[in-house]
């Protein structure tokens, strides 16, 4: 089989870079080594939408990755527009944040129908095409316009909440139902995959019988596929990395005092504020854990243009450097707080840095942080987690000290509980996250949902695929090629 697997942001394989989001790095590796091709946005605009897609087109790993300019008109109203302030809000339960146009509407669709015309030309007769997350819901609809009856699955990173707040997204019956062109619908947990089921079946009067459904494309498998980590090479990786200077320096600096760690994209569903709030109240209602424990945050940017995530920086900025003002004193800094990014290498080595990982998303779809952490522990004297039960890891890492995010002054007592828990109860409580995150690594992740994915070929009786010449791009001329296409 050949695949094509699709998402919005990709990554060129740098170990050393940072990369922004649990997506492109969870991908990379898997991709890599399938030999498919990876198809994503460059992050440039093109004017001229209608042209042939301009790609650019690199070797990666054993397959390629294709990076595509998308059409400048529609570039804002589909990412920072639909895709971040109508999807990404509600899929997190945060409908009071929608911001959103009919205009931003359809430049999501021009975005999905454009990308869907790009792949063509990746399409032969034995392709599969797995596309990812909700930047592409109607993605699978425009290929199948365009004629494509090839297996195409869908792989939604994030939650899928109840369906009254599926209900606060402009158009989402029709989102929806262009959704039901994808043969095979995967989520990260069995919550994920009930609420969507529900929405099926009451908003849309659909019968779903043993998670298949229906619709006039045919019919769509809906399955949990929960997202892991490859946790062998993590841990390898912390090891490696002891001696980074990043990692040096930072162990240098705490002399014997604890530390915990965490690192988000600077995102209102990861609830750092309430983080931060808790660590404050921690330190007010135990004094005697001011100097003995200190938090590293590194918060990423991204999608700094929206006004949410604008607002949300200038609150966690003020925050931190009033709760750094009233807890600090002249040799001890509470809160370290850094706007940037790491590669996953030095992270694998700050993360078995710290006696404590923080994970304590609103809601989150998975949330690899938290597998991270655990994986790059040292099995001699690991680290505890605190775990949001609101991320999607909680359903396999319920060893972990697992909180609600709401609540700031149970937050505070169990963060107090992780940095003084006995070396007998963390390696018990690490070993059985251990074995969970054995049983489901990213490569079975990726195999089961292919392997999904071309059964649902045999269900499409009368199905034929259709065979449409690629034009000029694939194969690729040289493996090392970064030559321009048009
Ligand atoms: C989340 C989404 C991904 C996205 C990543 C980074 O993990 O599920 O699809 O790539 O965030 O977001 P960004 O908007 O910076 O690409």
């Amino acid at each position: 089989m050949n695949l094509v697997v699709v998402s919005n942001r990709v990554s060129r394989g740098k170990a050393n870079e940072p990369m922004t989001g649990g997506l492109a790095a969870a991908l990379l590796p898997v991709v890599e080594k399938s030999g498919a091709i990876w198809v994503g946005s460059s992050g440039r605009v093109r004017e001229g939408a209608h042209k042939e897609p301009f790609a650019e087109i690199e070797a990666l790993g054993a397959g390629a990755l294709a990076m595509l300019d998308l059409p400048a008109a529609h570039y804002g109203g589909y990412y920072e527009g639909f895709a971040n302030s109508a999807l990404w809000p509600a899929l997190h339960s945060r409908t009071d944040l929608i911001r959103t146009s009919q205009d931003d509407y359809f430049s999501y669709r021009e975005v999905n129908a454009f990308m869907a015309k790009a792949l063509l030309r990746f399409q032969k007769s034995e392709t599969a095409f797995w596309i990812q997350d909700y930047h592409f819901l109607a993605l699978g609809a425009e290929l199948r316009d365009l004629g494509v009856k090839q297996p195409i699955g869908f792989f939604l990173h994030t939650p899928w909440p109840d369906r009254a707040v599926i209900g606060g997204v402009p158009h989402h019956r029709e989102l929806v139902e262009a959704m039901l062109a994808y043969n095979l619908i995967g989520f990260q947990t069995q919550d994920d995959c009930d609420n969507f089921i529900d929405y099926l079946s009451q908003d849309l009067g659909l019968d779903v019988e043993n998670r298949v459904v229906t619709s006039r494309y045919g019919t769509s498998q809906v399955k949990v596929f929960p997202i892991g980590i490859d946790p062998q090479k993590f841990a390898e990786q912390a090891v490696k990395a002891f001696s980074h200077p990043d990692v040096s320096r930072l162990r240098r600096s705490l002399h014997g005092e604890k530390l915990a760690i965490g690192v988000d994209r600077l995102d209102y569903s990861k609830g750092l504020v309430n983080r931060v709030n808790a660590f404050d109240r921690m330190w007010t209602q135990q004094p005697a854990l001011a100097r003995a424990v200190s938090l590293l945050q590194i918060a990423t940017p991204s999608r700094g243009a929206i006004e949410a995530y604008g607002n949300l920086q200038s609150e966690l900025a003020k925050l931190v450097s009033d709760v750094n003002g009233r807890h600090g004193e002249v040799d001890w800094t509470p809160i370290r707080y850094l706007n940037k990014g790491f590669s996953q290498t030095v992270l694998a080595g700050l993360y078995r840095t710290a006696q404590v990982g923080v994970v304590t998303p609103l809601h989150d779809g998975m949330n690899l942080v938290a597998k991270e952490y655990v994986a790059a522990q040292n099995p001699a004297d690991p680290g505890v987690l605190v775990l949001s039960k609101f991320a999607g890891a909680a359903n396999e890492l319920d060893t972990a000290l697992l909180v609600n995010p709401h609540d700031i002054d149970g937050m505070a007592r169990t963060i107090a509980t992780a940095v003084s828990m006995s070396l007998a109860e963390r390696r018990m409580r690490w070993e059985a996250m251990m074995a969970k995150l054995h049983s489901g690594t990213i490569q079975q992740w990726f195999t089961d949902f292919v392997d999904a994915l071309q059964e649902t070929q045999f269900d499409k009786a009368g199905c034929e695929p259709v065979v449409v010449e690629s034009p000029t791009l694939w194969p690729l001329r040289s493996a090392n090629s970064n030559a321009r296409y048009h």
